[in-house]
């Protein structure tokens, strides 16, 4: 049987398409199908299969040289332990974030820091000018002769320009402003994307250059570039944060040169972003131990723990659709526990109140293991009774109102006993750890028992 050979696809989101239509079936966008240039077809599918080594003979995989993967360490020590010690030669990372998170801000740390250690480093903007280039990098103080720049956004030109200069690392700011003129469609689609990342690919490959191109993301995803690119490169990082907070976290979402697990976490400052070592105990920094409707949960942050503060507010309404409002955190677990709270613990008052929830710090919190946490914020905001101020709580919460175990008990009770608490309101199988004392809790009427010290049942 003939394959239908495939001839449209979607500019926004990638999709294929067997024929013409108005609107792509994925993503719902309107003229955003176009035809796939059959010569553009036979030559992406040419260089998918001109594999980095050439036309090279298959070995034997125990004759291969390990140590030919050099990592050069950043500097900035953060971004160092997510990428598992540093950049490798010839890979090619995907720095993703939201406008305004602080990409370039951070790529030009990093460049001015291996510039600085006598790596010779192009810098393309290609979003900014030179000039603008220049005055971030005397804000954060970084000069250093090794780091070139060139405001550029034609990636033939880029290519000639790394090629001449032979940099360790060339970076790329950002992969949606440059563009390839012999290719169809506009910066930032789909096809320009793609194509232009394959070409850095191959001069990292060919050229043993560490690559690093910067994507933008927006929160709903709609900017589809960065997502195509994926599998395209050897390394995704996530650069995330809330644009009115200074807390940063960076993680490997993929990396083919290390584990994915770590977390970075750094803080936006006037004069750039800076490491943070301990964040737990920065997050807590301006907490008011001892108020109603406030409780510290270990979440984990990738393999991290991080001790972050749920706050609630619980007021009273005349309102016959009372207000839930839950602010970085996951807006579904927000609803069941309220619900619980209402069904399993007495609380059916809350009907006629305003609940407010959140995570406060900058930190997103969608760990399931806040569960209990969040319960007993709000219980404790609604019978205005504070949990005692050196207790965390650690547990996710099932429809039945019973407490359940959750990931990395144990590296969250260390995280807890380290920045000082005391005591900690746990699942029924959570493990002893030396320095904190648990309260094991099967049900959620018995955590409130245990942290607010009143009858559960009104
Ligand atoms: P930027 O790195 O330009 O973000 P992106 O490349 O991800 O779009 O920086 C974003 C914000 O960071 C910008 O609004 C200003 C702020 N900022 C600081 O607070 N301190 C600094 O030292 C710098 C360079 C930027
Ligand atoms: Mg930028």
């Amino acid at each position: 049987m003939q394959r239908t050979r495939v001839r449209f696809h979607c500019d926004a989101c990638g999709a294929d398409a067997p024929k013409w239509v108005g609107r792509c079936a994925e993503c719902g966008g309107w003229g955003t199908v176009v035809e796939t240039a059959p010569d553009l077809v036979t030559r992406t599918a040419a260089r998918a299969t001109t594999s980095a080594v050439g036309g090279a003979a298959p070995v034997p995989l125990a004759s291969l040289d390990t140590t030919g993967a050099q990592r050069t360490a950043t500097g900035l020590e953060e971004l160092d332990r997510v990428l598992a010690g540093g950049l490798v030669a010839g890979s090619v990372t995907l720095l993703g974030g939201e406008p305004g998170v602080g990409k370039s801000t951070l790529v030009l740390q990093a460049a001015a820091s291996l510039a600085g250690r006598g790596h010779r480093v192009l810098l393309v903007a290609a979003e900014e000018s030179a000039e603008q280039v220049r005055l971030r990098a005397e804000r954060l103080g970084a000069l250093p002769d090794e780091l070139l720049v060139v405001a550029d956004t034609s990636v033939p030109n880029v290519l000639a320009h790394a090629q001449a200069v032979k940099p360790t690392l060339l970076v790329v700011d950002s992969i949606q402003t440059v563009h390839d003129p012999e290719l169809d469609g506009v910066p930032g689609s789909v096809t320009q994307v793609r194509d232009c990342a394959t070409a850095f690919v191959r001069l990292a490959k060919e050229r043993g250059v560490a690559v690093l191109l910067i994507g933008h993301v927006t929160k709903d995803g709609s900017l589809a570039g960065p997502r195509v690119l994926e599998h395209v490169v050897d390394t995704v990082l996530a650069f995330e944060g809330d644009r009115h907070h200074a807390l940063r976290t960076l993680r490997a979402v993929k990396h083919r040169f290390g584990a994915t697990g770590e977390l970075g976490i750094f803080e936006m400052a006037g004069d750039g972003l800076r490491g943070v070592a301990d964040a737990s105990a920065m997050l807590l920094t301006d907490r008011r131990a001892g108020a109603a409707g406030s409780v510290v949960v270990p979440v984990m942050e990738a393999s991290r723990p991080l001790l972050v503060e749920v706050q609630s507010l619980v007021a009273e309404t005349n309102a016959t659709i009372p207000r839930r409002q839950a602010h970085a955190l996951d807006s579904g677990r927000f609803a069941m526990v309220v619900a619980l709270l209402q069904r399993r613990c007495g609380a059916a008052e809350l009907a006629r109140h305003d609940i407010f929830a959140s995570v406060v710090g900058g930190v997103r919190c969608f760990d399931p293991g806040a569960d209990l946490g969040l319960a007993l914020a709000i219980a404790s905001a609604w019978v205005d009774v504070p949990v005692p101020p050196q207790t965390v709580v650690i547990g996710e919460v099932g429809l039945g109102g019973e407490v359940r175990s959750v990931a990395a008990i144990e590296r969250r009770l260390l995280e807890a006993a380290r920045i000082g608490f005391l005591q900690a309101i746990v699942p029924q199988s959570a493990p002893e750890v030396a320095g904190i004392d648990l309260v094991r809790v099967g049900d959620l009427t018995a955590a409130m028992g245990a942290a607010l010290a009143v009858p559960a049942e009104p």
